[in-house]
């Protein structure tokens, strides 16, 4: 059918042969205006050449298209370094476990963790797994009421977690590692600096949760923390940090708090976008 009709189509040129015709048709030039595009390829035009409205706006909205909800959180997976040294009582050990379960049933679904704990040595206690699991895991972690051999545990983490293969460590996903700690480690503390460097050298970032009132291993928590504003935390004991992770929101509303955040973002550039006079858009999602 529609072959027929081509033919018949160029039969008809072919006869009619007017001079002004063949010449706009050989023209690639202004041929190629004949093209209608797609409705998006208009719409995009439209709007950067006429509405005057930034690139990296109309490249946002097509992204959104694509990602209904786009990435407003770190990806990565997790390692809970657990302090079970005797200067910890075991009844705060274990709330100790259940914060750190609190915690992890408030995070992304999708992550996964591992942990170990030290003493006299460290333990791999469980490899990378999923939060379920985790959260199981969590619970029978025994206490050992040993020394704080705190280089052991940043070598075993580096060496059977973050390099291993058969760790389940996902690859091209960073690590962090949420140290908890009550303080000083002493077990060749000479080299607990040290490892904790090499540690941070693969991409890993440490986070240390120092509890106790006053701490008399500062400098050395200081040092292990891949850095003072972002990566060291303090609560004066277990209860603090119990209360601390149950001021976290669950990851539905979090991530209903992430929508919204981008839908409000959407709002207000569409409402610039109607402002001609306005200037340069600045493109900040930190502003919701
Ligand atoms: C664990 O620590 C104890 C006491 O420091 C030591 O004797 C033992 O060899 C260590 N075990 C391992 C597997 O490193
Ligand atoms: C973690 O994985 C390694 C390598 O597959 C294995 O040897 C080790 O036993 C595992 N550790 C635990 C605690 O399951």
């Amino acid at each position: 059918m529609l072959t027929a009709m081509l033919s018949l189509l160029l039969a008809e040129k072919h006869s009619s042969g007017y001079i002004w015709e063949r010449t706009k048709n050989t023209d690639p030039w202004v041929e190629r205006y004949q093209r209608v595009p797609p409705a998006h390829e208009t719409a995009d035009k439209l709007m950067r050449y006429f509405l005057g409205i930034d690139d990296r706006v109309i490249r946002y909205m097509r992204r959104r298209q694509h990602r209904s909800v786009p990435e407003l959180h770190a990806r990565f997976d997790a390692v809970f370094v657990i302090d079970s040294s005797a200067s910890i009582k075991e009844e705060d050990f274990h709330r100790t476990l259940r914060a750190l379960q609190l915690l992890t049933g408030k995070s992304q679904q999708d992550r996964r963790y591992a942990a170990i704990t030290f003493s006299y040595n460290a333990t791999v206690r469980f490899n990378f797994t999923s939060r379920r699991d985790t959260l199981g895991k969590l619970r029978k972690i025994p206490f050992e009421a040993g020394m704080t051999n705190t280089q052991d545990a940043l070598e075993i983490c580096l060496k059977e977690l973050v390099l291993s293969r058969g760790s389940g460590a996902r690859p091209g996903y960073r690590k962090r590692v949420l140290i908890i700690t009550d303080g000083q480690s002493n077990v060749d503390k000479q080299n607990t600096l040290y490892r904790a460097f090499q540690l941070k050298r693969t991409g890993t970032q440490i986070f240390v949760i120092a509890i106790g009132k006053y701490l008399k291993g500062m400098s050395e928590i200081i040092g292990l923390a891949s850095s003072t504003d972002a990566h060291l935390y303090r609560v004066a004991d277990v209860n603090g940090l119990l209360r601390v992770v149950r001021m976290i929101p669950p990851w539905h509303i979090m991530r209903e708090y992430m929508r919204r955040c981008v839908a409000e973002w959407n709002v207000r550039t569409s409402v610039l976008s109607l402002q001609p006079s306005s200037g340069t858009l600045t493109l900040s999602l930190q502003e919701c």
